[in-house]
């Protein structure tokens, strides 16, 4: 154990480094999950312009081409792998293979997700498990491949979910209670994650979106009408402090402070990207 003036002199030399040496991911590989599209590829992108190796996993073909986009765009390594997280063996699978020489430290990002809506009455057995399976269990698989796959290295690891404002309240219309389960099981995980992975070096956090303009959510809902402003999202956008709906990159931007050595002593918390909506 080191000594106080010790520990001291070391944070000051620290501090001395540039903040933006803190943002880098050059030593990292992450896996993004969820990553054709959305969300996920926004992370990917982000990380990849930061230097990190990125693997996109999606279950959709698309994410080839948007890997060889985000490669290029970037100049980075960014591979797609065709995958369903479901698969929890080839998500173990998948750790394991991206920790390879010169890696110090695996960022992992559960982003794949459904968030289909409906009644009490309509909610069958097998929907409940659809949505469950995928937006919690899948992201617990995801999150035990790279807890063990990083101790086993013993390497760093930071772990992210994608949570949700429903993860913290259900809102309205009704006809969640699927998918808000799912979210707040993923802000539990995430919790018990940080207890149980700190002590090894292994970091795991949160976000929980609002609105954010992605293809499934305007698939669901249509396009954003800013001339009109009678669309989903700005209807939405009337029950948040800044009036818009939130883009994928204002999801990777908190991402990335919340992978990065910047946020080193951060752990087990949920930080809501959504224009203000939970203070409301
Ligand atoms: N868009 C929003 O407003 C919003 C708000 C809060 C939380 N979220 C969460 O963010 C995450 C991403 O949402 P999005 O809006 O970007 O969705 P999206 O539908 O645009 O993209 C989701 C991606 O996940 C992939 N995917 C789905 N099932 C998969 C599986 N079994 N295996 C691998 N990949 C699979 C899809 O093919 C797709 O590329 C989800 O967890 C969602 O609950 C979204």
């Amino acid at each position: 154990m080191k000594t106080t003036q010790e520990l001291l002199r070391d944070s000051y030399e620290y501090a001395a480094s540039p903040f933006a040496s803190l943002l880098r991911f050059d030593d990292a590989a992450a896996v993004v999950t969820g990553g054709a599209q959305g969300i996920g590829r926004g992370i990917a992108g982000r990380l990849a312009e930061l230097g990190a190796a990125v693997t996109l996993v999606d279950i959709d073909p698309a994410v080839t081409a948007t890997a060889a986009e985000l490669a290029g765009r970037h100049g980075a390594d960014v591979t797609a792998r065709v995958l369903d997280v479901r698969d929890s063996a080839a998500l173990a699978e998948l750790a394991g293979t991206v920790l390879t020489t010169g890696v110090r430290r695996l960022i992992w990002v559960n982003a794949a997700g459904i968030y289909p809506s409906h009644p009490l009455h309509e909610l069958t057995d097998a929907e409940w498990d659809r949505v469950v399976g995928l937006d919690l269990t899948a992201t617990f698989y995801g999150s035990r491949a790279a807890g063990l796959a990083v101790r086993a290295a013993g390497l760093e690891g930071v772990i992210v979910n994608i949570s949700s404002v429903a993860g913290f309240r259900v809102g309205r219309p009704p006809g969640l209670a699927h998918y808000a389960s799912a979210k707040h099981g993923v802000q539990g995980l995430t919790k018990a994650l940080a207890v149980e992975l700190g002590p090894y070096g292994v970091r795991a956090v949160a976000v929980a979106p609002g609105a954010v303009v992605t293809e499934g959510l305007v698939a669901r809902f249509g396009d954003l009408d800013l001339e009109n402003g009678t669309d989903y999202f700005s209807t939405r956008a009337q029950d948040m402090p800044i009036r818009r709906p939130s883009l994928p990159d204002d999801v990777a931007r908190a991402v990335c402070f919340l992978a990065s050595r910047a946020a080193a002593n951060i752990t087990g918390v949920i930080l809501p990207v959504d224009a203000g909506h939970l203070v409301l």
